[in-house]
């Protein structure tokens, strides 16, 4: 088997194990991409977005801007926006679940969402450390455990792909090594077709160490 070959064979494999799984814990329906989505994420309006902002107190936990200075809390300036907006409407209907935001997402329409989504989109991203010496598991992946490298889909800098995939540079680094942990324990399931979690149950501490320290935030010392 060539290596292109196996690694899309593993990700079949974790793909029918994803769709298995979601089939057998969702209550609420599960978030869906479709055309009136993408659609509606696209129509988003950034001025608007930033009075929900406003009104909801976004700023409190994520910074002015978007850029958080809590460690355990996502910056989610320049964000890929359609990821974000997947992310808001899992907390809506509990497939992802984390107390604070459950709350807030319950209050906002999907209106809202691409509008907030638009806004903190357009918001510059928060530097990442160096970006120097890719740990193995960014570039090449390792082809005896199936698992494909993090650029494959999470693009050369980190800067997110696509619609769904997000970015990972400049991101807080606790709070990426928290929720790498969740998708390995299977707390945090609101990966479509289980791919997250089919990788994370696969790092080793080590490993995940490694990854965080590349992509994450350069954090000022206090
Ligand atoms: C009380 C603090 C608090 C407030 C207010 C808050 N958030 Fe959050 N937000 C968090 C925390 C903590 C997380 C990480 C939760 C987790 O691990 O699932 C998070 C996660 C997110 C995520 C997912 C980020 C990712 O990379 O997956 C998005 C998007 C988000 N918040 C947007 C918003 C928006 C928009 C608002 C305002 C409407 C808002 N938040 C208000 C604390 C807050
Ligand atoms: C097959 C494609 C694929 C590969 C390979 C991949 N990811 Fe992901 N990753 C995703 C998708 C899709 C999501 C969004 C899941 C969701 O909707 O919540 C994601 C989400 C994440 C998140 C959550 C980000 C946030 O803001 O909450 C982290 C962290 C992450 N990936 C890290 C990694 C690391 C580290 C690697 C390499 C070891 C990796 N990923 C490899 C597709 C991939």
């Amino acid at each position: 088997m060539t290596m292109k070959k196996a690694f899309r064979t593993g990700l079949g494999i974790c793909m029918g194990v994803g769709l298995t799984m979601s089939a057998a814990v969702a209550e609420e329906p599960a978030f869906k991409w479709s055309w009136q989505v993408l659609t509606l994420i696209k129509s988003g309006d950034k001025a608007k977005g930033a009075e929900v902002a406003d009104e909801h107190r976004c700023h409190k936990c994520h910074g002015d801007a978007g850029i958080s200075d809590e460690a355990d809390t996502p910056s989610i300036a320049g964000q890929v926006p359609a990821y974000q907006f997947k992310q808001l409407m899992d907390y809506k209907n509990g497939s992802r679940s984390e107390r604070q935001m459950e709350k807030i997402a319950k209050k906002l329409t999907p209106e809202n969402m691409a509008d907030l989504v638009a806004f903190y989109s357009s918001q510059p991203a928060a530097q990442s450390a160096a970006m120097t010496d890719a740990p193995a598991m960014v570039t090449r992946g390792d082809m005896s455990r199936l698992l494909l490298p993090c650029e494959v889909c999470h693009g050369k800098k980190g800067e997110g792909l696509g619609y769904e995939v997000p970015a990972l540079s400049g991101q807080m680094p606790e709070y990426l090594a928290a929720t790498l942990a969740e998708f390995k324990e299977g707390e945090r399931e609101n990966d479509h077709y289980g791919r997250m979690r089919y990788i994370a149950r696969q790092l080793s501490d080590d490993e995940i160490k490694a990854v965080v320290a590349y992509y994450a935030a350069k954090v000022p010392q206090e």
